[in-house]
C-alpha cells in the first residue's frame, strides 16, 4: 500500500487572527498589532507544533467605510509592516517559514528583491513572498496609483514581469560566486547583471547582495481568477485555494494542468486549502460553546458570511484526511480566531491526533522552508530581457 499522503500546515494570520471578530473575545489581547513579545510566543507555539509556516497577510492602507466592518477592523488598521515582523520573528525562531506579503502594483522590484533576499539570509532559508496585486482605492492611493489600475487586468501582466524580474535579480550572482577568500574576493564572472527591458519596468544592475539560501525564497498566489491561475502555474511554489471541497479540487487540478503546460513538475505546485477560522476543543460540547461565543461577537448580517470550523481533533483530522484523499488539497492555511489559545489548541489537540494518523510530521526535516515543503530549489535562471 502506498503511504499516506501528508499534510502541509501554514498559518495564515494578521496580528489579531483571522475572525471579524475575534479580537473582542474576552479573552484575545487588547493591543495585538504591536505587542511583538506576546505574537512571538504565538509563532514559537507554532514551531513547536511543526508548522511549516507562518504566512502574515497585508493590506497597505486602512480600510474605508464598508470595507473596515469587512475587512477585519482593527486587524487591518492597525498592523506593523509584516516583512519587518518577520524578520524579528526569525531570530526568535529556528525552523518555521516566514511568508510576507507584497505587492506588484504598489513597490519596485528592486528593493522588494533586496528585502526578500536579506529575509532568506537572515532566516537561514525560511523566506516566502505572497504575491498580491491589491485590490482597494485606499492602497492605491498611498502610493499615488490610479485605483483603475487594480481593477484593470493588466495587473496580472505586470505581476508576471514584476516576479520574473525579483527572480533574475536573486540570480544576479552565482551560489559560489562568494568565494569569501582574502586573496581573491569573489569572482567577477560569476556576477551576471541584468539587463530588462520590458513592458512595464527597465532594470538594468544586480541585487548586491549573495543569491538567496533557497535560490529564490517560496512564491505563494491566491488569486483564482483566470489571470490568477496563470500567474500561479507560471511562478508560484505555493497556491491558497478558498471555497468547498469541491471547488477546491477543481481549482487544484486546473492549476496543476496549467503548470504542467508551462513546462513545470505539478508536483511543484503545493496547493493549500484555506480554512479560515478553526477552533479545536476537547469534546463537541465544548467546541460548540466556544463557537458560540464567537458567534455572538458577530452581528446577524456577519453570521451569514462568516464561518469557524469547530470541532474536536478527530473532527478537524476527518476533514484534512478526507480534502487529501480527495484531491482537493496538499495541505491548509490554517486560520484562528484569534491567536492565544485557538494556536495552542490545535498544535497540542488536532496535530498529535494528525500525527498518529500518519498524516503530519513528526519533526522538521528540511533546514530551509522550500525542503520542509518537498519544493525543489531553483537553478538559476538565463537572465534575459522581455521584449
Ligand atoms: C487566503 C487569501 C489571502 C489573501 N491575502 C491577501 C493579502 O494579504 N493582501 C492582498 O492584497 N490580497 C490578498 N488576497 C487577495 C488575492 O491576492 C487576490 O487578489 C484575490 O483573491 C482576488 O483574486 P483575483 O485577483 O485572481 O481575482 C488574499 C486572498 C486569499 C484567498
Amino acid at each position: 500500500m502506498s503511504a499516506k499522503k501528508q499534510a502541509r500546515l501554514v498559518a495564515i494570520t494578521h496580528a489579531t487572527g483571522s475572525h471579524l471578530r475575534g479580537w473582542r473575545h474576552p479573552k484575545a489581547p487588547a493591543r495585538p498589532a504591536t505587542d511583538v513579545k506576546a505574537f512571538i510566543e504565538v509563532v514559537r507555539e507554532l514551531e513547536r507544533g511543526l508548522f511549516d509556516a507562518l504566512f502574515l497577510s497585508e493590506t497597505t492602507g486602512v480600510m474605508p467605510g464598508p470595507d473596515a466592518a469587512y475587512q477585519h477592523e482593527s486587524m487591518v488598521n492597525e498592523s506593523l509592516d509584516p516583512t519587518l515582523l518577520l524578520s524579528a520573528i526569525a531570530a526568535a525562531t529556528k525552523h518555521i517559514g516566514l511568508i510576507t506579503t507584497a505587492s506588484t502594483s504598489l513597490t519596485q522590484p528592486y528593493s522588494l528583491a533586496r528585502l526578500l533576499a536579506s529575509l532568506d539570509h537572515l532566516s537561514g532559508g525560511r523566506a516566502g513572498w505572497n504575491v498580491v496585486t491589491s485590490r482597494f482605492e485606499t492602497e492605491a492611493g498611498n502610493f499615488g496609483v490610479d485605483s483603475q489600475l487594480l481593477r484593470s487586468p493588466v495587473r496580472y501582466d505586470i505581476a508576471a514581469e514584476f516576479v520574473d524580474v525579483v527572480k533574475s535579480l536573486w540570480d544576479s550572482f552565482d551560489d559560489d560566486a562568494f568565494v569569501h577568500d582574502r586573496e581573491k574576493g569573489f569572482d567577477p564572472a560569476r556576477l551576471r547583471p541584468l539587463d530588462h527591458r520590458g513592458a512595464h519596468f527597465h532594470v538594468s544592475g544586480s541585487l548586491g547582495i549573495a543569491r538567496p539560501p533557497q535560490g529564490h525564497p517560496v512564491i505563494l498566489q491566491a488569486g483564482m481568477s483566470e489571470a490568477g491561475r496563470e500567474l500561479t502555474a507560471r511562478e508560484a511554489d505555493l497556491a491558497l485555494t478558498s471555497g468547498g471541497g469541491w471547488h477546491a479540487r477543481e481549482a487544484r487540478e486546473d492549476v496543476r494542468r496549467r503548470a504542467a503546460a508551462n513546462g513545470r513538475d505539478p508536483d511543484a505546485l503545493v496547493v493549500l486549502a484555506v480554512l479560515p477560522s478553526v477552533l479545536v476543543a476537547n469534546t463537541r460540547v465544548e467546541a460548540e460553546a466556544q463557537l458560540r461565543e464567537f458567534t455572538a461577537l458577530l452581528s446577524p448580517a456577519d453570521r451569514q458570511r462568516h464561518g469557524i470550523l469547530a470541532g474536536t481533533a478527530a473532527d478537524i483530522a476527518d476533514i484534512i484526511e478526507d480534502w487529501l484523499d480527495g484531491g482537493a488539497a496538499d495541505g491548509f492555511a490554517v486560520g484562528f480566531p484569534y491567536l492565544q489559545g485557538p494556536v495552542a489548541a490545535f498544535t497540542r489537540l488536532a496535530i498529535p491526533e494528525l500525527q498518529r494518523r500518519g498524516r503530519f510530521r513528526t519533526a522538521y526535516t528540511g533546514t530551509t522552508l522550500r525542503e520542509n515543503l518537498g519544493l525543489p530549489r531553483p537553478r538559476r535562471s538565463a537572465h534575459h530581457a522581455i521584449e
